[in-house]
């Protein structure tokens, strides 16, 4: 192989074979191609983009630079979801655990906040004790004993992707629709999963601010799934105003416990189930949406998910009885009266992180104490002087969140409807 062939003949625009992809994912990962080779390589993807058999082929040369899950024949069927990335999305806390009670098993590898987001293991992690950093022998145990762990990418699974994702970030790479596609499905795919479900945010809040952009991504993503053979489905979901009512760390174990005993925002539990629901089918564990919608709902609400959920804590060094933080409470009220019009989600996440509930450079220590209360919804309408959110803070960054929040909620005087929930189901 010669790279500057296989980045001219990319540049150019011709197909490139799923032997040339692995050859260069291959030479990449062993330091044969040098990183000035790859990232020209990268903006000719970024630039003449991949057909689905390319995506496929980087996909799965990218999942086979390291090790993958391997399960014993027979065992429960393996599931997980992804999701792109939002304000308050908490879903995998109380869908792992949900789907675990209807006998499915969730090996669930998760990230930490990414841009204004928040990430799965850090929320975990404001559970005193609880551990996500586990070899893949460990992590395979606890998902055997429980039927799920949420826990962090060990360094051995898909190393193709950390090099190049580091790469991407740093030559601006990384809103490209099969790059990303097989960055996200190289990483779950080596899972050994039997079905795989993607919630694509678009919105203020999400990584693809148009509904478009986010189907888009989606089609890629399941069309990717399919062609490696993995039932996929994914759900394009609505990211212009934080999910649930809380977002931060600890504040958003709260919600998912709520969740998890069969209380909590409405919005919260549909999108778990929802999404739940799409698994069960696949894994013909449900025979149509209508009845696995039915099983979710009676685990939320006969206390199996919660106690599948206390097991998977337990497992993985949790306390959950242990108390967990809250800052002091501070109200920002309405300014004017009106109707609630738009949020600026990702400013709300920005908010956050100015707290200190996300990270502002690699190695941040985390409060995981802060966060806010989500009190109106777009849509709504409010009286000048009416709380609209509250935040959890102590000094850090109390005064520029506060003015960040403030700003970041539009009130007009014409009623608006807000945006569905589910926009698009993609299969
Ligand atoms: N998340 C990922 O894991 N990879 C990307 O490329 C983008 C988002």
């Amino acid at each position: 192989m010669n790279p500057v062939q296989l980045i001219s003949r990319k540049r150019d625009g011709a197909e490139l074979s799923a032997a040339e992809i692995g050859e260069l994912i291959g030479g990449y990962v062993r330091g044969d191609v040098p990183d000035y080779q790859m990232s020209a390589w990268a903006m000719a993807v970024f630039l003449r983009g991949m057909t689905t058999a390319e995506t496929a082929a980087l996909t799965d040369s990218m999942l086979r630079s390291g090790v993958v899950f391997e399960w014993a024949k027979g065992g429960k069927r393996k599931v997980d979801k992804h999701s792109s990335g939002g304000i308050g999305d908490k879903v995998s806390i109380p869908l792992a655990p949900a789907l675990a009670a209807c006998g499915l098993e969730v090996p669930m590898i998760s990230g930490r906040g990414l841009g204004a987001t928040g990430g799965t293991l850090d929320k975990l992690e404001a559970i005193p004790g609880l551990r996500t950093n586990f070899s893949i022998e460990e992590a395979q145990r606890i998902s055997g004993e429980v039927g799920c762990v949420i826990c962090a990418a060990s360094e051995k699974l898909v190393p193709a992707d950390r090099k190049l994702y580091a790469l991407r970030d740093v030559t601006g790479t990384v809103p490209s629709i099969p790059l990303i596609t097989a960055s996200i499905m190289s990483k779950k795919l080596a899972e050994g999963l039997d079905a795989l479900v993607l919630d694509v945010k678009w919105g203020s809040g999400a990584f693809m601010k148009s509904r478009a952009d986010a189907a888009a991504l989606a089609t890629s993503l399941v069309n990717t799934g399919k062609r490696m053979g993995v039932p996929t489905v994914a759900l394009v979901t609505d990211m212009n105003q934080p999910l649930g009512r809380l977002a931060g760390n600890a504040v958003e174990i709260d919600e998912s416990v709520e969740c998890l005993q069969g209380a909590g925002p409405a919005d919260l539990r549909l999108l778990t189930i929802e999404l739940g629901a799409e698994l069960l089918v696949a894994t013909k564990v449900a025979s149509d949406l209508a009845s696995a919608r039915t099983k979710l709902e009676k685990t939320l609400d006969d206390g199996s998910a919660f106690a599948a959920f206390e097991r998977m804590v337990a497992a993985q060094g949790g306390n959950l009885s242990a108390p967990r933080p809250r800052a002091a409470r501070v109200v920002i009220t309405a300014e004017r009266s009106g109707y609630i019009q738009q949020i600026d989600t990702e400013a709300l996440g920005w908010a956050i992180i100015e707290l200190g509930g996300g990270r502002k450079q690699l190695g941040d220590q985390l409060d995981y104490s802060t966060g806010l209360e989500m009190l109106v919804r777009i849509g709504d309408q409010v009286s000048a002087g009416q709380p609209l959110v509250e935040i959890f803070a102590g000094d850090r960054g109390r005064d520029s969140a506060k003015r960040m929040i403030q700003q970041a909620i539009t009130i007009g005087d014409a009623p608006v409807d807000p945006p569905p929930l589910i926009a698009e189901r993609i299969t």
